[in-house]
């Protein structure tokens, strides 16, 4: 949701001494803790922000520009609905009409304190539904069950509903409005008449901020609240001072006290910026490349590939499943040239766009903060909701974007802003994509330099037909090193983590 692009590169050593070794496993509890970490902050300070507790809807009523805040790589398609929600003690109601959605799509994706996606709702999956009851591990259960249209269970008590509701049309005020009524009506209440917890539960308590062991303190307090759903994958870290029952630095050695100090230093050296060819040429085996379009087919169903959920949860968290939306994010063109204002880009899409049952659109950012690009004409994507001005080319095969810093002068394309002399990223999303989509089946269009005299030559001709798909992986299921198995065996092979994304909502 937030990171632009991020790197997370983790390296194992060949022979390990004990401090080395010390060293890595603090390396594999950051990451490992990370997302839990993240969650909680993110709905702590989410929730101070709002003035509201938890279970209780934060809604956006706009969609986002250029002044929304940087790092969020947001969409401009839907309005974002959010809601913390603790399920101690009880079970919690949502409703939201995704039964009517047929016209307007909406979509609630439920995640785990650890960022894990544990259920959505959206007229794919439950086309009937509009009343969801949400359990948490330990919740009572309500009298009568049959009202819902469906029972979700979280396997923590800290969950994390982040509800998008389509807005049909770009700059059309009615249409947002619509989407505003609707968002209104979402509810959500518990089930049990239960005292509301405070947030402040999400921080350790009486531990100062500027205290170099935070991270692991804040972590500690959190497994208690909130234990992984195998406990035993805490026994890695016991060494650590770090186990079911919180984190004990009581009797931890010098040099291992020393790294757990230098964790919050270590991520930062963790997040360097990575080759964006290497990402599209060699890519991670749960990376998919497709005309140098790259997406994480496994985003929010992460099993034990924690390097990806950390990093997905260092870009914000609440990654869609694929069945649910798929993000392609481009950085370089089809000749591996970064993508720059500085040069006129031409991406022929087919007219019928992206297989899908909902919309798509392809949105640009500065690549230097993931921030929509500032123009006078606040266009900031095109695609299904670009909705009549939509223009089509070479006997309407074509939906022709024209990338560049200034309006183009032809008539027979659609416009998409960049920014004068500066690095920008593309992501393309298919919200309820079909399955040759998920499968990284259907060929991307290529982004190609624009070549007016190329362009005058094929009329009638699409300009850079869309074709060779360079990469694919098919069994993109990354089995990535067990970072619990690997802390014990510290086998020694190198364990190296390509990160590149991408905001995710
Ligand atoms: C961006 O959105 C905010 C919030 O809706 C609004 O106040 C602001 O005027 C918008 N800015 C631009 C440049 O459109
Ligand atoms: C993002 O970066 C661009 C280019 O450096 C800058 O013009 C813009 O103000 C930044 N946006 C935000 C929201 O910080
Ligand atoms: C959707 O569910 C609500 C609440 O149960 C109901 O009032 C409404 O009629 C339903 N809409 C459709 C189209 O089924
Ligand atoms: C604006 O939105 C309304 C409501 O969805 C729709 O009926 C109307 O056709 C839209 N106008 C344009 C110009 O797209
Ligand atoms: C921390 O560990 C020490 C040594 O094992 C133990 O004496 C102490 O009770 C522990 N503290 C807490 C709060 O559990
Ligand atoms: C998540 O991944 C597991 C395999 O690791 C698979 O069985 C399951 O169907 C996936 N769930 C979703 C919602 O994609
Ligand atoms: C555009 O900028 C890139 C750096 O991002 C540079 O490599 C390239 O040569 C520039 N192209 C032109 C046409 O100035
Ligand atoms: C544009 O296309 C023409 C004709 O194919 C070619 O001669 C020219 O080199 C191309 N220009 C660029 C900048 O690629």
């Amino acid at each position: 949701m937030r990171f632009p692009v991020s790197v997370i590169a983790f390296s194992g050593f060949a022979s390990l001494t004990a401090a080395q070794a010390s060293a890595e496993l603090v390396e594999e509890a950051l990451i490992w803790g990370i997302p839990l970490y993240q969650t909680a902050i993110t709905g702590y300070k989410t929730l101070a922000k709002n003035q509201v507790g938890f279970n209780t809807f934060i809604r956006n009523h706009a969609l986002e520009n250029s002044s929304t805040d940087p790092n969020l790589a947001p969409n401009v398609d839907t309005l974002y609905s959010q809601v913390f929600l603790d399920l101690y003690n009880t079970g919690v109601e949502i409703t939201a009409p995704v039964n009517e959605s047929s016209d307007r799509y909406l979509l609630l994706p439920f995640y785990e304190a650890y960022t894990n996606y544990f259920a959505s709702a959206s007229r794919r999956n439950y086309p009937h539904g509009s009343k969801f009851l949400v359990y948490g591990p330990n919740s009572p259960k309500v009298k009568d069950e049959s009202i819902y249209d469906a029972i979700f269970t979280s396997p923590t008590d800290l969950a994390w509903l982040v509800a998008r509701t389509e807005v049909k049309y770009y700059h059309n005020s009615t249409d947002l409005a619509i989407a505003n009524a609707i968002e209104s009506t979402f509810t959500v209440s518990t089930t049990e008449s239960v005292t509301p917890r405070n947030p402040a539960i999400l921080l350790p308590s009486g531990v100062l901020s500027t205290d170099p062991l935070y991270f692991w303190k804040a972590l500690g307090n959190l497994v208690t609240l909130f234990p992984p759903t195998v406990p035993a994958v805490l026994d890695a870290f016991v060494s650590l001072g770090l186990s079911p029952t919180g984190f004990n630095s009581t009797g931890l050695d010098a040099t291992t006290l020393a790294e757990l100090t230098a964790a919050p230093a270590l991520l930062a050296s963790l997040l360097t910026s990575v080759d964006p060819v290497t990402t599209v040429k060699s890519p991670r085996a749960d990376v998919a490349v497709n005309n140098n379009w790259f997406t994480f087919l496994d985003a929010g169903n992460y099993s034990t590939d924690y390097s990806l959920r950390a990093a997905l949860a260092l870009a914000g968290g609440g990654a869609n499943i694929p069945a649910d939306a798929v993000y392609y994010e481009a950085e370089v063109d089809i000749d591996f040239d970064i993508l720059n204002g500085n040069t006129s880009y031409v991406i022929d899409v087919p007219s019928t766009g992206f297989p899908n049952n909902a919309f798509w659109s392809i949105i640009a950012y500065y690549k230097s903060n993931a921030s929509l690009i500032y123009n006078t004409a606040e266009i900031y994507g095109v695609g299904t909701h670009t909705g009549a001005d939509l223009v089509y080319t070479v006997d309407d095969t074509i939906i022709r974007i024209l990338l560049q810093p200034t309006e183009p002068t032809e008539t027979d394309v659609n416009w998409l802003p960049t920014p004068n002399d500066l690095e920008f990223t593309l992501i393309t999303r298919v919200y309820q994509p079909t399955s040759e989509v998920i499968a990284n089946k259907f060929p991307f269009p290529p982004i190609r330099k624009f070549n007016t005299s190329d362009l005058a030559a094929t009329t009638e001709v699409p300009y850079g037909a869309p074709t060779a798909v360079l990469s694919t992986s098919t069994n993109i299921q990354y089995s990535a090193p067990n970072l619990y198995s690997s802390a014990k065996s510290v086998s020694g092979s190198i364990f190296l983590v390509v990160l590149l994304v991408v905001g995710l909502i």
